[in-house]
């Protein structure tokens, strides 16, 4: 199974400060499971929130993917989600849990006070070895209905980002029509 843990050790962003900020946008949002010594609003200019990443090892299987977000750049776009200032070593665990084809990245983030901040995400680019691209929105609906992995049901993973999203007050078009798309499916 593709695994990116240990190119993104190589990847030192940022790792010479104190704390770091971590930008997340995806599951992040509702379960963070590592300390953070503070938490904002944030928004990264020129990218969109996408369930075009196949995933294997936490909503899905190799055999039976499922569909998680990723980043994908469009000048025009803003993605809203929230900063995490960390300790620089709890990263590792974070390569761990993101090895599906995430790459460290490093980006510039607006703070929802105005400020601005150097931070740390991950993204997983188009062309990884898990990588599913674009899909209608039923076709996508579908397969998020249907899969599940080690980390819970696919469903799961939809239903909670679209609740966290809402609750920022992020307009994000492709995760609430995927959303209101999954729960309008017969039997569901
Ligand atoms: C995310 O789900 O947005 C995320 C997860 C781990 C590191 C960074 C972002």
């Amino acid at each position: 199974m593709l695994d990116t843990t240990l190119a993104n050790r190589q990847r030192n962003h940022l790792l010479d400060r104190d704390s770091v900020w971590l930008f997340g946008y995806g599951s992040i949002l509702y379960k963070t499971g590592f300390d953070c010594l503070e938490q904002r609003t944030a928004s990264l200019h020129g990218w969109v929130r996408r369930f075009w990443q196949g995933s294997h090892d936490h909503r899905g299987t190799p055999d039976a993917p499922g569909r998680v977000v990723t980043l994908v750049r469009e000048p025009a776009a803003r993605c809203l989600g929230l900063a995490f200032r960390i300790r620089p070593e709890t990263l590792a665990a974070l390569d761990v849990r993101e090895k599906n084809g995430y790459l460290r990245e490093a980006v510039a983030l607006e703070l929802g006070d105005g400020g601005r901040a150097d931070a740390v995400t991950y993204i997983a680019p188009p062309g990884n070895g898990a990588w599913l691209g674009p899909a209608s929105e039923p076709e996508i609906a579908r397969q998020i209905a249907t899969a599940t992995g080690p980390s819970g049901p696919n469903r799961d993973y939809l239903l909670d980002l679209a609740a966290s999203l809402r609750a920022l007050g992020a307009d994000d078009p492709h995760v609430f029509a995927l959303e209101r798309t999954l729960l309008a499916l017969p039997g569901r």
